[in-house]
């Protein structure tokens, strides 16, 4: 079994990568000048008694960072699973690079999109490091094990998160917010330059959301191209190049966050009050929510 691989092999090149020296791991992204494009047209997905999807169109383009935003249950992550293959029937079609995803292997699919789940359950008996190993499994032949370039790749990806220190330790002994971190780098590993985030920055302390924002926007400009969604205006506001707001299943804006965010439609979205304000001359606006605050 492919998954046995992996752990023997990722065992005794851990122990030789421990020894090595980590400095001279940069992250291998690399510029990617091929231009990596991910279109919808008219997803429609329903489950028993839901309509989640009513007819999505998107394009989106590398180099640029999407956040998809909009009420719990609104069809994000449904949306993101179309994507991922992981839904088996919806209607409408996905293009990756142009080409249709039902045309496509699962392999094909792993070495052009990577996904960090909303929730994933801690897998017992993993290390750290074997799980971001799992990222490159797309990169092996069938039955193949990791090779030195796979081990680089997944400690070069716990490197870039700051997590390199957690290599070792088992995945399910972790924090939930280390988890999210691995996950990251699971799918940085992959080396498909369509990322797709369900929620990245939940469960991360501030620091590390801010950590990660800024390895999504170096990846970004790296010409990766990454779709988001969150739940928070100011994410999308500081670090979004386009935003797309659904709502009950469509798409209700998509632009630029500071075309499409403006009080109106964000109080549409959470149905509460809320204030944009803008911080003296720097362009930036944050949104606070405007409960409890006296109205002068
Ligand atoms: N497997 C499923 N079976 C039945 N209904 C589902 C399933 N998955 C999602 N739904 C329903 O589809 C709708 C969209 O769900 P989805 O998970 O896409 O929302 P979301 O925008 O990701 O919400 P959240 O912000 O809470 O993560 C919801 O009404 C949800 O209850
Ligand atoms: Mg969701």
């Amino acid at each position: 079994m492919p998954k046995v691989c992996v752990v023997v092999h990722a065992l005794s090149h851990m122990h030789h990568y421990a020894k090595s020296n980590m400095q001279n791991m940069g992250i291998n992204a690399g510029v990617d000048l091929v231009e990596h494009s991910l279109e919808f047209s008219n997803i429609v997905k329903s489950f028993p008694g839901v309509k989640a999807l009513k007819g999505v169109s998107f394009h989106a383009e590398g180099g640029r960072v999407c956040a998809l935003m909009g009420e719990n249950g609104a069809g994000k992550s449904t949306l993101f699973k179309c994507i991922l293959g992981l839904l088996n029937q919806f209607d409408g079609d996905i293009l990756i690079n142009g080409k249709n995803i039902k045309s496509m292997t699962a392999s094909q699919l792993a070495q052009s999109v990577a996904y960090i789940p909303q929730i994933h359950s801690a897998a017992f008996g993993f290390s750290v490091l074997n799980m971001v190993l799992m990222g490159t499994t797309a990169q092996l032949k069938k039955f193949g094990c990791p090779e030195k370039k796979q081990c680089e790749l997944a400690l070069d990806a716990l490197k870039m998160l700051g997590i390199e220190h957690l290599a070792s330790r088992g995945y399910s002994h972790i924090s939930g917010g280390e988890q999210k971190l691995v996950m990251i780098a699971r799918a940085i590993a992959q080396q498909a330059k369509i990322l797709i985030m369900d929620e990245p920055c939940a469960n991360l302390d501030f620091g590390n959301q801010i950590r990660v924002i800024e390895d999504i926007k170096k990846l970004a400009r790296q010409g990766y191209l990454i779709f988001l969604s969150t739940h928070d205006p100011d994410h999308a506001l500081i670090f979004a190049d386009q935003v797309m707001v659904i709502n009950n299943g469509s798409i209700k804006r998509y632009g630029r966050p500071d075309e499409v965010l403006d009080e109106k439609l964000l109080e549409e979205i959470y149905g509460i009050k809320v204030n944009l304000h803008e911080i003296a001359q720097s362009g930036i606006r944050v949104c606070l929510p405007s409960v409890g605050r006296r109205r002068g």
